[in-house]
Formats: structure tokens, C-alpha cells, sequence
């Protein structure tokens, strides 16, 4: 099955975005070819979604697509893309050919996808340096060695070929890290359609119920939003199931006392949202439910005052991990100091990932996290996750009681000039909120 027909809103902040990597550029030629299609058994393919980086500077959501951008003092945009093909279009639905393609997405210039071998030959002579995601894929890298070395087998008659192969994601990278008013408002929707899925989902919720009808009224409520894919695999883990990190298989039947741990997004016109709330199948917490769930919700709070502007990427995380620690020592799961516990890593046993990730195109979004070897400040336009969590197994040295809790609570927040907005404030989340709301229809 192909994406379906989508044109953006409105253009111009693609059109902006590829200005920009062509002055970033300064000279050369780029080229960034959307994901490949993937067959999924037989002749059966994986739903397509394109490649984040391709989507960025197009808004184009075809397979077998690929934007060439030539920089230079006007700068020009090519659009390769499939041909018009009335007999695939019965089948697979509509494409829009290279024609309407370039009047729809504003491109330069749009050329049949068989063309682009040919083409390159000629875009690539006398340029200084080829852009693309260089590694991603061998057999694209294969053929952007071959284009330039047909370039090179033109020398005699004096055409000169690329010196470099730069990265293009080192310049798109940080474009994608701040984030524009048109991603920022794709991010919101997403974001309010999760936390609607989220609270359908703890409305829903009963002893009795499968994981994975729970995770049918998640789905229910993205699709229902117009959000046409999760933005991963969801996550619906009851009782011992919240102690495993990518717990996906979302097939027990929940017991009554359990909490239930859901970790779910979804994806709306390429943005990710990312939301875990964790809460008791039963909508009472236990005693030693609701120390941990409070704990972690402090620790989550402290994660959430350090993200401002100034502040660098770590501080959230220490922040989280100055509360949890001293909560594991209060809980009897650490012994020593709160500070011994973070200095010999301890509290790993309980706590192993990071508080959090920047957020975007991909769940797991662009943009790196230290520069020159130093966390980076963060900067207004940055969205990040905060998803401090614990998660006890079975062991002796740990309280029976305790056994087989796994909290995780994620908000998506974005750095705003002086702290930061909670894109995913919707969802509940105090003991209060939750216990009012779970198994009430
Ligand atoms: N859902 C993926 C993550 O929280 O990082
Ligand atoms: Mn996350
Ligand atoms: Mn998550």
C-alpha cells in the first residue's frame, strides 16, 4: 500500500528549509532520497513512510523519490519521482507524476525517477562536493561513488568531478533540532491526540481486559485524530511486563492490583509524540504503588523545572536522578547515602536509560546532544522528552512488596525563552487525576 495523498498546508517552510541548506552549503550538490519500500511477507509491503530528512525539505510522502538541491547563488531544487502510470494507479492509487509534482511542491524542476543515474552525471560536473547521508544504506553509497566516478571518466574533456562526499545530515541535524512554527504546530495535534488516547485508554481499563485491548482504544483514538500511524511501536505492560523496557508483545490479561504501563504516540504529518502514564488496573494504587508512582512523578517534576533555556542537556537528567536516588534509599532499594548511590551507579538496578531524547520527524529525533565534547545548552525551539522511571524486579535483596513495579511517567516538553511548554499536558497524571478517571467508561 502507498502513503496516501497528502499535500502540506502550505509550502513555504519547505521551500525556506531547502533555501537554507543551500546557503548552509554555500556550493554543491545535495541529494537525499526517501526510505526504501520494505516487503513485509510475500508480496505483502510494510506500510510506506518516508525518510524524516526527505520529508523535511519536500513535504513529498511518495516512495521512490529523491530531492537534488544545487546550491549556488540560485540555488535550484530537483524533484525525482515515479511517472504517472494509469495501470499502477488503479492498483496502488494516485501518484502525482513529475508534472503536478513540481506544481504542487513548489520544486524547480521535476524529473521521471529513471532519469536521476543519467541526470547526476550532469549535475555533479564541475561541483566542488556531494551532500547525502553517506552510510545509511550500501547500496546508495555504491551508487554515489558510481556518479561520481562517471563524473571523473569525463575528465579528457575537462569536466571535473566532486573532491568531497560530505554528510548533509550535519547541516540538517541542527536545522531540525529547533523546530519552526509549522512542526511546532504538527507537534501540538500530535500531542493532543495522545493524551486523548491516553485517557480513552485509563477510562477503558479493568481487571480482566487484555494488553492488547487497551492498546485497540489507543489506535482507536489516533486514527479517529487523523494520525495515520503510531510513531512506534506502542507499549501496553501490566504488572511484571512495566519492568521490560520495549515490552511490545502487549498479550496478558490484566489482574486485578497490577498497574499498567503504557508508553504510546502518535505520528501526525511525520511528528512523533511520545507519552507514558503508568496506573493501577484497578483505578486504587497500593500503598507501595503509589510510593513509587509519587516518586517518580517528583522526579519528573525536578526533570521538568531544569529544562530552560541556559541550562544544559544533562541537567534534567541529574535532576530526576537527585530525587530518585534518595527515593530508593528511602524505599530500602539503596543503601548509603543518596549521593554514594549515584556516584557507584547503583541505582541502575532500578533506573538504567536517560530521562529523556529530543523529539521530532523520528521519536528518537535528530541532533546531538554534546558539542566539542560538552552537554549543549538547550535553546528555545528544542523539544525533548522528560520519562524518568523505575522498575523493580524480583530479588532478594529488594522489599516483596515492591516486587514487579515498573513506573514510567513521559511528557514532551518544549524549550520556550524561560522554561519550558508541556506539549502533552492533557494527560492526567496526578494520583488524583488518574484514580478519578481509570475504569470510568
Ligand atoms: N517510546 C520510546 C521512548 O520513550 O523513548
Ligand atoms: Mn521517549
Ligand atoms: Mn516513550
Amino acid at each position: 500500500m502507498n502513503a496516501p495523498l497528502q499535500t502540506p498546508a502550505s509550502l513555504a517552510p519547505f521551500a525556506d528549509r531547502r533555501r537554507r541548506l543551500a546557503a548552509a552549503m554555500g556550493q554543491g550538490v545535495a541529494v537525499i532520497g526517501t526510505a526504501p519500500e520494505r516487503t513485509r511477507n510475500r508480496d505483502v509491503q510494510h506500510p510506506f513512510r518516508f525518510d524524516s530528512y526527505f520529508y523535511y525539505l519536500t513535504g513529498f510522502t511518495e516512495p521512490e523519490s529523491v530531492l537534488v538541491l544545487v546550491a549556488g547563488e540560485q540555488p535550484r531544487s530537483i524533484l525525482f519521482c515515479r511517472p504517472k502510470d494509469m495501470e499502477r494507479e488503479i492498483w496502488d492509487g494516485y501518484r502525482f507524476g513529475p508534472e503536478a509534482a513540481r506544481d504542487a511542491f513548489g520544486v524547480h524542476e521535476a524529473r521521471p525517477i529513471g532519469e536521476l543515474d543519467k541526470a547526476m552525471t550532469r549535475l555533479l560536473s564541475d561541483q566542488p562536493a556531494l551532500y547525502a547521508d553517506v552510510g545509511s544504506d550500501a547500496a546508495w553509497d555504491g551508487r554515489l561513488i558510481e556518479w561520481i566516478n562517471r563524473v571523473r571518466a569525463l575528465a579528457r574533456s575537462g569536466v571535473t568531478a566532486p573532491g568531497e562526499i560530505r554528510d548533509v545530515r550535519r547541516i540538517l541535524d541542527e536545522m531540525r533540532l529547533l523546530k519552526d512554527a509549522a512542526e511546532l504546530d504538527a507537534m501540538r495535534r500530535a500531542a493532543a491526540i495522545s493524551a486523548r488516547a491516553h485517557e480513552r485508554a485509563m477510562r477503558t481499563t479493568r481487571p480482566g481486559l487484555f494488553e492488547y485491548q487497551v492498546e485497540a482504544e489507543l489506535l482507536h483514538e489516533f486514527l479517529s485524530g487523523g494520525s495515520l500511524s503510531p510513531a512506534y511501536p506502542s507499549i501496553v505492560a501490566s504488572g511484571p511486563n512495566a519492568c521490560v523496557l520495549h515490552y511490545v508483545e502487549n498479550r496478558r490479561r490484566l489482574e486485578d492490583g497490577d498497574l499498567l504501563l503504557i508508553d504510546a504516540g502518535c505520528e501526525l504529518e511525520g511528528y512523533a509524540s511520545d507519552i507514558t502514564r503508568t496506573f493501577p488496573v484497578n483505578g486504587r494504587f497500593s500503598g507501595a504503588q503509589r510510593d513509587v508512582y509519587e516518586l517518580v512523578l517528583a522526579a519528573q517534576a525536578a526533570a521538568i523545572d531544569a529544562v530552560k533555556p541556559g541550562n544544559h542537556w544533562e541537567q534534567p537528567h541529574e535532576a530526576a536522578l537527585a530525587v530518585l536516588a534518595r527515593g530508593f534509599v528511602d524505599l530500602g532499594l539503596c543503601k548509603g547515602s543518596p549521593e554514594s548511590v549515584i556516584e557507584s551507579g547503583d541505582y541502575r538496578r532500578f533506573y538504567m536509560h536517560r530521562t529523556g531524547h529530543w523529539l521530532g520527524l523520528d521519536v528518537h529525533d535528530a541532533g546531538d546532544y554534546k558539542r566539542d565534547g560538552a552537554w549543549r545548552p538547550m535553546e528555545p525551539g528544542m523539544v525533548l522528552t522528560v520519562e524518568p522511571g523505575c522498575y523493580i524486579r524480583p530479588a532478594d535483596s529488594v522489599p516483596e512488596t515492591l516486587w514487579n513495579i515498573g513506573v514510567r511517567i513521559e511528557d514532551d516538553a518544549l524549550v520556550t525563552a524561560d522554561g519550558c511548554e508541556i506539549l502533552t499536558a492533557a494527560t492526567p497524571k496526578s494520583v488524583a487525576d488518574v484514580e478519578a478517571i481509570v475504569g470510568r467508561g
